[in-house]
């Protein structure tokens, strides 16, 4: 029986209202273990309560924790704010800089009952989707050194830099290749080798370090406008694929459209430190975004949130069994019709709540 700690910072927009479905069906889920969690504010709730998107509060919390439950931040009230200071970007990229949340792992899930929801046709995707998207997410552009300059001609010129060490390539193909080895021992890496210096150095740190750890593993490789080609003419041809950073960011929004409703699909983002309880610290939240427009209506799908919350005790917790009755719930729900309205399809859409009831029912 553990004692499961972790930190809630549900943000702003549907976030709440998906958050508290998600600890309703992890107090049923968990029996027998302690859930220890604290609220804390972050995005534009904290900009309003306090003036900063991500307030040393709730960091503080966050580090006492095992791991961080997000839901989503942003929202048009915030939008005025010079960008460095938006929600996203402010609360999101330090937390992941700050707890070393190197990899981030994005299952495509699609159940064949719901192939209609793909904006691909259904023939192409009879039994659904069932694919894993792992993008590094603390190296590369994103972090990599920036500026802006007035030139004395009167332009401006602003740069980015994209960098990738040894070590940092190593530690995500590693992860891709536990996950490949997990289930089908195909994996595919993505980068731009016939362009960029760091793509070179990528595929063949990638290329050195499977043939060696994992002989098992049928390794390819692809060049990333290729792969977005792919993804949407045949996902299924991919089993795991992983990658950098920005072309991970484009890639999984890629995945997360052809795996039809944003509000599906979950994540986790997994750092180098391991917690109180020997597993790996990580954030795990849901790929949608903080939706203004349907938020406070009780209509939001909660199931991306509820499926982070499983990863959460799969990788955090090690409760792989809990996490997968989770997950078996979630399927068995929607599989038999409760629907919310954004996977409806012509079924008589249920509430936020109504939709968590029936998770919960079978659990
Ligand atoms: C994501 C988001 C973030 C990113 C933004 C909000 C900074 O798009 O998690 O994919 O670009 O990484
Ligand atoms: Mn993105």
């Amino acid at each position: 029986m553990a004692n499961l700690k972790f930190t809630v910072l549900a943000g702003d927009g549907i976030g709440p209202e998906v958050m508290e479905e998600a600890l309703r069906v992890l107090e049923k889920a968990c029996g027998g273990h302690t859930l220890d969690y604290a609220k804390c504010d972050v995005g534009g709730a904290a900009i309003d309560s306090c003036g900063k998107a991500l307030p040393q509060s709730t960091l503080d919390k966050c580090s006492e924790a095992d791991a961080i439950l997000f839901g989503s931040v942003g929202g048009p009230k915030w939008e005025h704010l010079p960008p460095n200071e938006q929600p996203e970007r402010a609360a999101l990229l330090p937390l992941r800089k700050i707890y070393k949340l190197f990899a981030n792992i994005r299952p495509g899930l699609l159940y064949g009952e719901l192939s209609a929801a793909s904006p691909l046709k259904s023939e192409r995707i009879p039994n659904g989707i069932d694919i894993v998207c792992i993008r590094e997410l603390t190296g590369g552009i994103y972090f990599g050194d920036k500026s802006v300059e007035n030139l004395p001609d009167g332009n401006v010129r602003a740069s980015d830099t994209m960098t990738y060490r040894t070590d940092e390539i190593i530690r995500i193909a590693d992860v891709a290749a536990r996950t490949a080895m997990s289930r089908s021992k195909k994996l595919c890496s993505i980068d731009k080798a016939n362009v960029l210096q760091t793509s070179v150095l990528w595929r063949k740190t990638v290329s050195e370090y499977i043939s060696k750890n994992y002989p098992e593993i049928a390794l390819t490789h692809l060049y990333v406008d290729n792969a977005a080609m792919q993804l949407a003419r045949d996902p299924n041809q991919f089993d795991v694929f992983f990658t950098e950073n920005m072309f991970g960011d484009i890639l999984s929004d890629e995945m997360a459209v052809i795996c039809g409703s944003l509000g599906m699909l979950c994540s986790a983002s997994l750092g180098v430190s391991k917690n109180s309880l020997g597993f790996k610290f990580g954030l795990y939240e849901p790929a949608g975004g903080s939706a203004p427009d349907i938020a406070g209506k009780g209509v939001a799908n909660p199931c991306a949130q509820i499926l982070s919350a499983a990863l959460m005790l799969r990788y955090s917790f090690g409760l792989d069994d809990v996490a997968k009755r989770i997950e078996s719930a979630v399927r068995g729900a929607v599989c038999s019709g409760i629907r919310t309205a954004d996977i409806a399809f012509g079924k008589a859409p249920v509430s936020t709540r109504e939709m968590a009831d029936a998770v919960i029912e079978r659990l």
